[in-house]
């Protein structure tokens, strides 16, 4: 890293989140509203807007260009702070100085194929911790609670799909198959664990006053980029596919997928782009059983497999139920000023909550293979096969 990118490094993690935590507590107190009486918080904001411009602007001074860090993680690391600052000003409403910042953003973000702007694997996975502590906005207990439970289910999600991603060279009857099942089945109750940790741990009001609105969709030149969202990483539909509750080949599935690309790390994109043409585990559980014998083995996986895809939905339902209702739609029927705002803010993909809600609804669906008419069924009529090939040939050992 250059010098005057180390500055802006240490500045990111150090005065910036003292002047967050400063504005947020006094949000807090203020039941979200912003005090206009309070010379020192005005004093606050306008540190925030100039101190990080003048920063990044150290590091596109001309003539210091040519020493961006060559590494793509370093260059996803800086954009990962300078999209911090850029949130913050979305945040604070801070407008004018934050201009200064986009160039470095666009650069960055066009040498790497992403958004120019601050995503959730910038916060959770890319974020190099320096005495102890990662990058955050504030100091506030429940953003390092809601980043910390968050990062860690994604390295769950992420430790499920790269067993599953295995399956398909080895076999639905292989004995390490079961192995990897048995992986894959360990690390989505790992999820549902953070889960509950998470929704235990996490403070409503903090969230929703505090922690969410530094997540808002915002402008980096003349585009306007949609906001954080936790379900940026590629693991997530790397299991929807390969397991075969979700399908590539399903429109409405195929738009999520389109949409997430330059909002995740690079590599996520590889991923993700190899992991729609793999064939699912279910059409080779549900043709290997119908074909053959039911063999002990093949029958132990098959039973591995269907545990698996049940924790999956569980997950699924679990995010929606236990942390989308209480933590984002509750309180937003009680914020009156989100209602006035039309509700547009408090999505990160831009669409009103309830078309977001619908959208995580359907998912769910999909996810626990719920019959629903649109879905011609989705993955409920394989998996009844499967069951009924299970349950018409009795154990090796009865
Ligand atoms: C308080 C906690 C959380 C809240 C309020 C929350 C809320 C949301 C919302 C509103 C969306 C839709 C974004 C949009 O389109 O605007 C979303 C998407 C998503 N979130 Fe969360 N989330 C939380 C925690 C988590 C955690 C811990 C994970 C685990 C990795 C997670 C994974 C996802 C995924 C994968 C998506 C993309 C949609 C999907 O594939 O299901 N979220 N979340």
């Amino acid at each position: 890293m250059t010098t005057a990118a180390d500055d802006f490094d240490r500045w990111i993690r150090n005065d910036f989140v003292a002047l967050n935590t400063l504005l947020e507590e006094a949000h807090f107190a203020a039941e979200g509203r912003i005090p206009d009486d309070r010379p020192e918080l005005a004093t606050a904001r306008r540190r925030i807007g100039r101190e990080g411009a003048e920063l990044v602007g150290r590091i596109t001074d001309v003539g210091a260009l040519h020493v961006l860090p060559t590494k793509d993680d370093e260059r996803y690391e800086l954009l990962g702070s300078v999209g911090l600052y850029l949130g913050a000003c979305r945040r604070h409403e801070i407008e004018g100085p934050q201009s200064a910042a986009w160039p470095l953003a666009q650069l960055l973000a066009s040498s790497l194929g992403v958004v120019p702007r601050f995503v959730f694997a910038h916060q959770a996975l890319y974020n190099r911790a320096v005495g102890d502590t990662f990058r955050t906005f504030t100091s506030l207990a429940d953003e390092r609670a809601f980043i910390l439970y968050n990062g860690l289910s994604v390295l769950a999600y992420q430790r499920t799909a790269a067993a599953l991603r295995r399956v398909p060279a080895l076999g639905v009857s292989s004995p390490l198959t079961a192995y990897l099942l048995r992986e894959a089945r360990s690390g989505l109750e790992d999820v549902l664990d953070l889960g509950r940790t998470l929704s235990k741990t996490l403070d409503v009001d903090r969230f929703f006053l505090n922690i969410r609105p530094y997540f808002k969709a915002h402008r980096v030149g003349g585009v306007e980029y949609r906001g954080v969202n936790a379900g940026d990483f590629a693991a997530i539909n790397t299991i929807d596919v390969l397991l075969g509750l979700c399908s590539p080949y399903d429109p409405f599935y195929q738009a999520l997928l389109t949409e997430k690309y330059p909002y995740m790390p690079p590599e996520d994109q590889a991923t993700l782009r190899a992991t729609v043409t793999a064939e699912p585990l279910l059409d080779a559980f549900v043709r290997e059983t119908a074909a053959s014998p039911l063999t002990p083995q093949l029958r132990d996986n098959a039973e591995l497999f269907l545990a698996v895809c049940r924790l999956h939905g569980a997950a699924s339902a679990f995010h929606h139920h236990r942390l989308v209702v209480p933590f984002l739609q509750a309180p937003a029927a009680r914020a009156p000023q989100e209602q006035e705002s039309g509700t547009a803010d408090l999505t990160t993909s831009g669409p009103p909550l309830h078309v977001v809600m619908g959208t995580l609804a359907r998912l769910v669906d999909l996810r626990t293979a719920r019959q629903r008419p649109e879905t011609n069924g989705g993955a409920r009529p394989a998996l009844d096969r499967l069951r009924q090939a299970l349950d018409a040939a009795p154990p090796a050992h009865l």
